[in-house]
């Protein structure tokens, strides 16, 4: 074999660092333009300062590897990428307030209710929620509309009781109970984070004209990057600054909540959560090289530090 021959078989080692730097800030400019002030503009200022306060961009840039693993391009997903980051924004802004976890840093900023105070970020979260299906369905472009209805019902269906509003609900009802059990802290992990980041990784392959064994295997490697996710997030509360998170670390154990190092301890949760990404890695195996953008990314979820 010539070496050249050589350089075609072998698939060229993929790189996240430029691939995230490159996908954020195609995300971001997307963002922007997809909501541009308007009247009432304190309500406008108010989505907007959470939704372009940064951040890692994770699940939109899931809902576009998704979509180009199968086939389709980042055109195609892009519209739908912004609404998972409008659900992910909104849930945030409620998460913040008072009435939930009162927290007053969120991405190294001060939180949507400290600015504009309880009224508005309801309304911000309201708002965004809302906006996210509007501009799903009506600026995606180039893409058959029975697609883009079976990614609205897949994204509302994560979102509400059944999905992240089930799994912020038993979440607020375990706090302060010192009898969570692996299993109930399973169900709100799944609902509350997985959910959300199972609908990002489905809808970009729905969006792809993806086949029901591939949604399935995506839906596979979704679930396990999304357990793990939390599980690390668990871990993150207790070992990460206030800095490098940009909120306030070790608000688990001063909420009394249960997590996976409470229940399971530090090195056991990180196992767990080392099996599930290689897990999830695996179930895109069958598509060889071009899964190496989502298999890294799961990787990076394990080596993040906020
Ligand atoms: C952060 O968890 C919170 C969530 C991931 C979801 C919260 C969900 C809601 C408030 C329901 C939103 C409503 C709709 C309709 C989608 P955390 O408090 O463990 O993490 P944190 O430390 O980042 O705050
Ligand atoms: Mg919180």
């Amino acid at each position: 074999m010539t070496s050249s021959q050589k350089a075609t078989l072998t698939p060229p080692t993929f790189e996240l660092k430029p691939y995230l730097l490159d996908r954020q800030s195609q995300v971001e400019a997307a963002l922007d333009a997809a909501l541009p002030m308007a009247y009432p503009e304190h309500i406008y200022e108010s989505m907007r300062y959470s939704l372009l306060a940064g951040g890692k961009r994770l699940r939109p840039i899931l809902t576009i590897a998704s979509c180009e693993l199968l086939g389709g391009n980042s055109q195609m997903a892009m519209a739908t990428a912004c609404a998972m980051e409008m659900i992910h924004t909104m849930s945030l802004i409620h998460d913040d307030l008072p009435a939930m976890d009162n927290d007053d840093y969120r991405r190294g900023k001060l939180t949507n209710h400290k600015v504009y105070g309880e009224d508005m970020a309801i309304l911000a979260g309201d708002g965004l929620l809302a906006y996210a299906f509007e501009y799903m369905a009506r600026a995606t472009t180039g893409v058959p509309i029975d697609r883009i209805l079976q990614a609205v019902i897949h994204l509302a269906k994560a979102s509400g009781a059944g999905g992240l509003v089930g799994g912020q609900v038993v979440d607020l009802q375990s706090e302060g109970k010192p009898d969570v059990t692996l299993e109930t802290l399973a169900y709100i992990h799944a609902h509350k984070t997985g959910a959300l980041l199972e609908s990002c990784v489905v809808c970009g392959g729905i969006i792809a004209g993806g086949a029901p064994v591939d949604l399935q295997r995506l839906s596979q490697y979704a679930q396990n990057i999304g357990l793990a996710f939390q599980i690390i997030d668990d871990i993150l509360d207790i070992t990460a600054t206030s800095e490098e998170l940009g909120k306030s670390a070790g608000k688990d154990l001063q909420a009394e909540k249960a997590t996976y190092p409470k229940l399971l301890g530090m090195e056991e949760s990180q196992r767990r959560a080392q099996e599930l990404v290689s897990t999830a890695k695996d179930s895109l195996n069958v598509y060889g090289a071009a899964a190496q953008p989502l298999q890294a990314l799961a990787d990076f979820i394990t080596t993040r530090r906020n």
